[in-house]
């Protein structure tokens, strides 16, 4: 197989999301593709994110849903290589399990089922750690038992199952990543996209404190996106990763209390006490990934350090031509069953 993406014809599902984004940049500045697709509805993804390559003949942005066959095929039409991530979030799963579902589990069974019959040479599946549930021993690796704990988790763990099964049962090379909680530039502080690092930088920056649900301290493994990138470009040029489930994550276990210091350092309000609710439902304990297959098969190690991975991002939020109150505005007011959230 040729595993080079040099002069391949790739599809990104959800492409103009905060990953898939990403990885588009990686792709069109580190790689010489003929052509990236970029299959999304733009629900949550933006056409600013694909900005830098707007005159770039290269790059093709379909708003398209993948639940749509009839998309899927157009967009998959000779292609060789399809990395997909459309998706809908963990707090979406929360209020609205059946779309979730239909999207995350059924649309990538029609993504999977497209790629089969167009013959591309393979498929890379993006997947979540929240397949896995809270850990049950640590760091996880790729045997740890999945007991997702929420809609989302469960429609994660369903779709990279329907991926893998296009490998076993109808012959079409496909990797599942695996990635651990991904911070980074573009990524989500508003409504219910809205991800822990990038809403508390917001907040702090606006002057409110940080939040912590129940006792904060729940653990993450955080991964700036440009490693979560190259991470799935290193598993898709990996001939032997064909066929494999794949963990992504720098094993660096973080409690959501640390979080916030470091975060707080990092916008220089070290002093501030986070706000205490409670607990969120289905929230998952412990996440800290084992890597070593990852590493042992393409050679991959994450690059940037957690600390100033988060100080660039403070950085990036306040160059963003927004103000804080401005950004504010964007961030959940109430949480999953509508309490007020303390400005
Ligand atoms: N962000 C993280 O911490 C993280 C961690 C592990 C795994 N992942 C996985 O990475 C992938 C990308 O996540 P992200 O954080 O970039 O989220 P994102 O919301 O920024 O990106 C998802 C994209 O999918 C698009 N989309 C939603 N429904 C669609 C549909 N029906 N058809 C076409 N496009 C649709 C959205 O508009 C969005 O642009 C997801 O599969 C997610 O499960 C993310």
């Amino acid at each position: 197989m040729n595993s080079d993406l040099n002069g391949a014809r790739i599809v990104v599902t959800g492409g103009a999301g905060f990953i898939g984004s990403h990885l588009v940049d990686a792709l069109l500045r580190d790689r010489e593709p003929v052509s990236v697709t970029v299959v999304d509805t733009l629900i949550n993804g933006t056409e600013d994110n694909l900005s830098q390559w707007a005159d770039d003949p290269r790059l093709t942005l379909r708003v398209a849903d993948i639940r749509s066959r009839r998309a899927m095929d157009e967009a998959m039409a000779g292609a060789d290589v399809v990395f997909h991530l459309a998706c809908l979030g963990v707090r979406h799963s929360l209020h609205a399990p059946e779309e979730n579902h239909a999207v995350n589990a059924e649309g990538s069974l029609t993504v999977g089922l497209a790629a089969r019959d167009a013959g591309v040479r393979l498929l890379v599946h993006v997947s979540s750690s929240e397949v896995f549930g809270t850990a049950q021993y640590a760091p996880m690796d790729e045997r740890h038992p999945t007991w997702p704990e929420t809609v989302y988790g469960g429609g994660k763990l369903a779709g990279e199952a329907y991926s893998r099964a296009m490998y076993r049962t109808y012959g079409l090379p496909a990797i599942v990543a695996r990635p651990f909680n991904t911070y980074g530039p573009r990524s989500h502080h508003e409504g219910d996209s809205g991800e822990i690092i990038p809403r508390t930088i917001v907040r702090l920056l606006n002057g409110s404190a940080p939040v912590l649900y129940g006792d904060g301290e729940q653990t993450r493994d955080f991964m700036h996106v440009q490693d979560t990138a190259a991470g799935l470009i290193s598993l898709a040029e990996c001939a032997d990763a064909v066929g494999e489930t794949v963990n992504l994550g720098t094993g660096l276990e973080v409690s959501m209390r640390r979080l916030c210091e470091v975060i707080a350092a990092a916008v220089g309000r070290p002093e501030v006490t986070p706000v205490q609710l409670p607990d969120r439902p289905g929230d998952v304990r412990r996440l800290v990934v084992d890597h070593r297959r990852m590493t042992e098969l393409t050679g991959w190690n994450p690059q940037v350090d957690f600390s100033e991975g988060i100080a660039d991002l403070v950085d990036w939020f306040r160059a963003c031509g927004r103000s804080p109150e401005d950004l504010m505005a964007d961030v959940a007011a109430t949480n999953w069953s509508g309490t007020a959230i303390p400005a």
